[in-house]
């Protein structure tokens, strides 16, 4: 369950993380958070605009599992970096998990000041008060400059990618550069029906798998790390229920064909919050 995977800096990161994006506050992430430790995700992905660090240090910290065993990640919240209070509103992240230090440290998004925000996040990780610093929504221009400045290459890009939206691009220039990627929204976020095209089911059916693993599975094999969310307990024990299974390289390239070349969220180099 816990297969995990190397960040340049050698930190051993499990390649299935918990996502809670979007998972209330309260009983609904603490349960939800408990579960999936239960289950045996190790890896929890959560933000500080998803107001839910307090429930997620809650269900961490009510859990049995070691903190050396679980790895955890938040992010810094674009106003926070125009106000230019990176430092602060770490703290603030670390105070509400009820943590003395994170695994990893996003930029959430190249917000106006990003690269401050990246300078004060070099320091802090100078000091070990994470493992790992990186950023989220970065496009090849973003990193492009970023490389060009930066004395700690980002260990990490979290991006938008699914089967409609594989980002396939970005994510091989991130790999060239060593630098490894998560999967925001991997099973195409809500709304959408990708979970029901038939394709995807039929590579299920032959696996005795649903089409949301099947998804899972093609992103393990392209060494992606996706962040699937649910708030439902059979959904979360399914999503990390996915490796004992190989896709063959054409269910791969069925998979990737689904491109829309549609995204389902904003546009890094033009967003508005
Ligand atoms: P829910 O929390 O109600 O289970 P994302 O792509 O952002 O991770 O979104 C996944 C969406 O699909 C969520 O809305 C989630 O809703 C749902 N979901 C998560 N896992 C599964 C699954 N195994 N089967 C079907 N739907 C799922």
């Amino acid at each position: 369950e816990n297969h995990c995977i190397a960040l340049n800096n050698d930190v051993m990161i499990p390649q299935i993380g918990f996502g809670v994006f979007q998972v209330e506050d309260g009983p609904q992430t603490v349960d939800a958070v408990r579960t999936a430790l239960e289950d045996g995700y190790r890896h929890i992905d959560t933000a500080s605009v998803y107001g839910n660090e307090a429930s997620v240090g809650k269900a961490i910290a009510e859990s049995d599992v070691d903190r050396a065993d679980l790895f955890v990640t938040t992010k810094l919240w674009n106003d926070d970096i125009r106000k230019r209070r990176t430092k602060d509103a770490f703290q603030e992240s670390l105070d509400r998990l009820g943590l003395d230090y994170v695994d990893l440290y996003l930029i959430h998004w190249p917000a106006e000041g990003w690269q401050e925000a990246w300078a004060a996040m070099q320091e802090l990780y100078a000091q070990g008060r994470m493992r790992a610093i990186g950023v989220s929504n970065f496009e090849r221009n973003h990193l492009t400059e970023l490389l060009e400045q930066t004395d700690v290459l980002p260990a990490v890009d979290q991006v938008e990618s699914s089967p409609t939206f594989p980002n396939q691009d970005l994510i091989d220039f991130c790999h060239g550069k060593d630098i490894a990627v998560e999967a925001w929204s991997p099973l195409g976020g809500t709304g959408g029906n990708l979970l029901t095209d038939q394709r995807l089911l039929d590579i299920g059916e032959k696996y005795g798998k649903s089409s949301a693993q099947v998804v899972l599975r093609w992103d393990l094999q392209r060494g992606v790390i996706p962040l699937p969310k649910s708030v439902h307990s059979t959904r979360i024990m399914q999503n990390i229920h996915v490796f004992d299974f190989e896709l063959d390289e054409s269910e791969m390239q069925l998979i990737s064909s689904l491109d829309t070349g549609k995204r389902n969220g904003a546009d890094p180099n033009n967003f508005d919050f």
